[in-house]
């Protein structure tokens, strides 16, 4: 057989470990691999070129994807699907493995809705793909916030400030709750929870009574009161670039002015998306990469490798879909218990 492998829309740690386990398991079985470049976009437009094992040796521990990404849309206008049909049947792939997020995953769906051969493999650092326990990419992520929440608190605390730091995570709030737990944060803020300004400034003014500086965290995606909203811009699957509504500077200022604290912001962005895997996420994008070969080998066209406690297992796609998974009551219970 030849397998085409893509990975699509936002990259993250984890993404080239997975690549690994897919033409791994998939030389084991004695197919070869084929990788469309930059997502979707490879498909429709006919990027393709074949993955050699040798290739796979270093790169488990590399960040970002050897095959680029994109967030293309390969079934926007009908001239795009004769486009992907096309390079498919020239391709000569049998079957294809798409890593990515609900964008990606979706349009896997679509593809396998007509007819073609696909399995999935779910990839975010924002954790929110249903189906699965955790998505790789979500434990780096959250890695390197959680150590710049950690030097934000030394400057604060030197500087006797409020420091607001912002996180990734769209509309699900998993990156700054982990965030807020693992750093200790007096406050966090998720999209999951109405905005309440009282409860902010309280709990800054406590704070900074107790210890002289206040440690915030706030996820991108939070609704707020005010006109500070939507930039109208969207990508090809309609979703707005978060960052620019700058969260993290409308609180710092309605920090400062509500309780007259001195407070400064950090936006690290795309900072999170960057550098190696942990161990956590080498080893379940390894497992989850070579688990979708071997729903390939088995047939089971339609499904999505993921993680269910101990275990990799197969899902179809649909339920993977279903809605986003945004962070759960007991997290949440457990993150007010800190900042009772
Ligand atoms: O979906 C992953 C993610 O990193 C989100 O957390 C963030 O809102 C978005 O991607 C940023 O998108 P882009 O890389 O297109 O700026």
């Amino acid at each position: 057989m030849k397998i085409g492998v893509l990975t699509g829309g936002g990259d993250c740690p984890g993404l080239n470990a997975a690549l690994r386990g897919v033409v791994y398991r998939a030389h084991t079985h004695g197919h070869r691999t084929l990788g469309f470049l930059d997502g979707w976009k490879g498909v429709r437009d006919g990027l393709v070129r074949p993955l050699e094992l040798a290739e796979m040796a270093e790169i488990v521990g590399d960040g970002g994807t050897i095959l680029g990404s994109s967030r293309t849309n390969p079934f926007r206008t009908p001239e795009d699907v004769t486009k992907v049909e096309a390079t498919l049947r020239s391709s000569g792939v049998d079957a294809l493995v798409a890593i990515g997020g609900d964008d990606t995953l979706s349009a896997a769906l679509e593809l396998s809705r007509r007819g073609g051969k696909v399995v999935g493999v779910p990839k975010t650092m924002d954790n929110d793909v249903n189906g699965t326990d955790w998505t790789f990419g979500f434990d780096s992520a959250a890695s390197v916030a959680m150590e710049a929440a950690e030097r934000l608190r030394d400057t604060a605390r030197s500087h006797h400030r409020a420091i607001v730091l912002e996180v990734m995570g769209r509309h699900a709030g998993w990156v700054a709750l982990a965030t807020g737990l693992a750093a200790g944060a007096d406050f966090t803020l998720l999209p999951e929870e109405t905005y309440d300004e009282t409860r902010l400034l309280d709990h800054v003014r406590q704070a900074v009574a107790a210890r002289g500086y206040a440690l915030l965290v706030a996820s991108e995606g939070i609704e707020l009161a005010t006109s500070k909203g939507s930039t109208g811009e969207g990508d090809q699957f309609g979703h707005e670039l978060l960052k620019e509504r700058g969260v993290g500077s409308f609180l710092a200022k309605r920090i400062e002015e509500g309780t007259g604290v001195e407070t400064r912001s950090a936006q690290i962005g795309h900072i999170q998306r960057g550098g190696p895997p942990t161990l956590f996420d080498r080893l379940l994008s390894l497992r989850l990469g070579a688990y979708a070969v071997d729903l390939i080998q088995e047939g089971r066209f339609g499904q999505v490798s993921v993680l269910r406690g101990e275990k990799v297992v197969g899902v179809p796609l649909e339920e993977a879909l279903k809605s986003p998974k945004i962070v759960t009551r007991d997290w949440i219970h457990l993150l007010h218990t800190f900042d009772a």
